[in-house]
Order: structure tokens, then C-alpha cells, then sequence
């Protein structure tokens, strides 16, 4: 007994050391700075399959309790795209206009949603917009307890890939989005789109719109009744 537990000892002694060892390399790599941290470097391929594969299996594992309301909407999907359009495209483009070319040169870069929103389900496409993607820059939602704009968003996600050019901008065109608006409990209005980036950061922070959705200006129904038909 007394020999076994000797080579157990012997044995935790061994791991422990080489992990110091290991953890001693670590920090003087890092500390070193010969890792270069150069986007421009891009990432192996074996690193970009391994994030990616991390990224799919945590939203899909994360976002399994989220349960989706009905997303058919006209008006829904025409508030998220508005959202979109200001929120969105800069980074990620939309049909008939290219991303920022700043933003493209992000690591890894943001991909575009009209051939990507297919391969995730309602849920994920919520849980990645209200949580965002950490090492990625893709931001959180900023409107604190506004869950009823994410659903917004992730409907007008649910069409986008079939808007041309044209559908997308009559959708998302400036007048009619900023046009929603909708009394509030108090008696006065406010617009359903908050105005991201203006620094009266308080204005965002609205009660939420709650179901059913207001009912919006209906110059773009033409192209939402393309993608219904
Ligand atoms: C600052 C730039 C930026 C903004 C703004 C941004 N994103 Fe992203 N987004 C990213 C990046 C970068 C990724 C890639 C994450 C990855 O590959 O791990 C991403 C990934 C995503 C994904 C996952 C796509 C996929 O298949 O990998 C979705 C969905 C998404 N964004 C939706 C949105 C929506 C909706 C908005 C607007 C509310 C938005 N994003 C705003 C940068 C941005």
C-alpha cells in the first residue's frame, strides 16, 4: 500500500510540474509579445474552422430555451428592417449595397446575412443579436429589456434573403421607418426606432412596444407581399 502510494504521489508530482512548466511558457510567450495580434494576418484555417465550430455549437446550446412568437407580421418585419438598416448593414451590407469596407477588414468579418440567416433557426438568430458574439465584435443588443426589438429584427432576418435590391430599399427606406410611432401609456408619443448613436441615451430605454406591433406606414407592402407570395 505504502509503495503505491508513493508512485500516486510521484505521479501528481510529475503532472503538477510539467502544467507549471506549460503555464511558466505560456506568460513568457505572452509577455514576450512575439504573437503577432495583427488582424491583417488573418486566421489559419484550422483556427477559423475551430472558432466557427465553437460559435454554432454555444448559440445552438445556449439558445435552446428560447422560444420564438409568431414572426409573419408585415409591420414586425417592416420595423426590423429598419432596425437593420441602421443597426446592421454598415457592418454585414445588405442586398444591393456592399458593407463598409472598414468593417470588412474586421477579424474574423462579418459575413453576409442574406446567404447566412438560412443556416440558423428563429431562436439562434435571437440569441445572437441579444447577446452578441464574444472575440468577434459582433455587439449586444443596446436597448435594454427591448426583447419585443430583437423579434422585430430576427423577422425581418426571416426575409431578407429573398429581397433584391429594390424590396430591400423600399422597405427600409428612411421616411417610413422613421415614421413609426405609437402613443404611450402616458398619453404621448414616441417613435418605435430608436435613434441609435444621438447621445440622448435615455430615449432608447423606452417600455417596450409589446404585441401586436404598431401598425406602420405601408409604402414598402408591395415588396413584403413579393416574399409572402
Ligand atoms: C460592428 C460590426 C457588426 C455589427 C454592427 C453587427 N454585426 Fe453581426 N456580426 C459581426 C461579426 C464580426 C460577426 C461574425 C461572428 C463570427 O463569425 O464569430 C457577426 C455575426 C452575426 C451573425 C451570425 C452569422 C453567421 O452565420 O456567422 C448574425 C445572425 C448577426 N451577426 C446579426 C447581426 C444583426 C441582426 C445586427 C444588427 C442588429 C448585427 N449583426 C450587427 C459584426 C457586426
Amino acid at each position: 500500500v505504502i509503495r503505491l502510494a508513493r508512485s500516486w504521489h510521484k505521479l501528481a508530482l510529475a503532472i503538477g510540474g510539467t502544467l507549471g512548466i506549460a503555464v511558466v511558457l505560456v506568460l513568457a510567450v505572452v509577455y514576450s509579445g512575439v504573437y503577432n495580434v495583427a488582424a491583417s494576418r488573418g486566421h489559419p484555417a484550422w483556427l477559423d474552422w475551430f472558432l466557427a465550430l465553437g460559435m454554432r455549437r454555444s448559440v445552438s446550446s445556449q439558445s435552446s430555451g428560447v422560444l420564438s412568437p409568431p414572426l409573419d407580421s408585415p409591420d414586425l418585419v417592416r420595423l426590423g428592417g429598419a432596425h437593420f438598416h441602421f443597426g446592421c448593414a454598415n457592418c454585414h451590407g445588405a442586398p444591393g449595397q456592399a458593407e463598409n469596407p472598414i468593417y470588412d477588414h474586421m477579424l474574423p468579418s462579418p459575413p453576409r446575412l442574406e446567404l447566412e440567416a438560412d443556416s440558423w433557426t428563429s431562436a439562434q438568430l435571437f440569441w445572437i443579436v441579444r447577446h452578441g458574439i464574444q472575440y468577434a465584435g459582433m455587439p449586444f443588443w443596446s436597448g435594454d429589456g427591448r426583447d419585443d426589438e430583437i423579434w422585430a429584427v430576427v423577422a425581418f432576418l426571416r426575409v431578407l434573403p429573398e429581397l433584391d435590391a429594390a424590396s430591400y430599399l423600399s422597405l427600409v427606406s428612411g421616411r417610413e421607418a422613421h415614421a413609426a410611432r405609437r402613443e404611450t401609456g402616458a398619453g404621448h408619443r414616441v417613435r418605435a426606432l430608436p435613434r441609435y448613436g444621438e447621445p440622448a441615451a435615455d430615449e432608447r430605454f423606452r417600455p417596450p412596444l409589446g404585441w401586436p406591433v404598431p401598425a406602420l406606414p405601408s409604402r414598402s407592402s408591395a415588396a413584403i407581399s413579393r416574399w409572402q407570395s
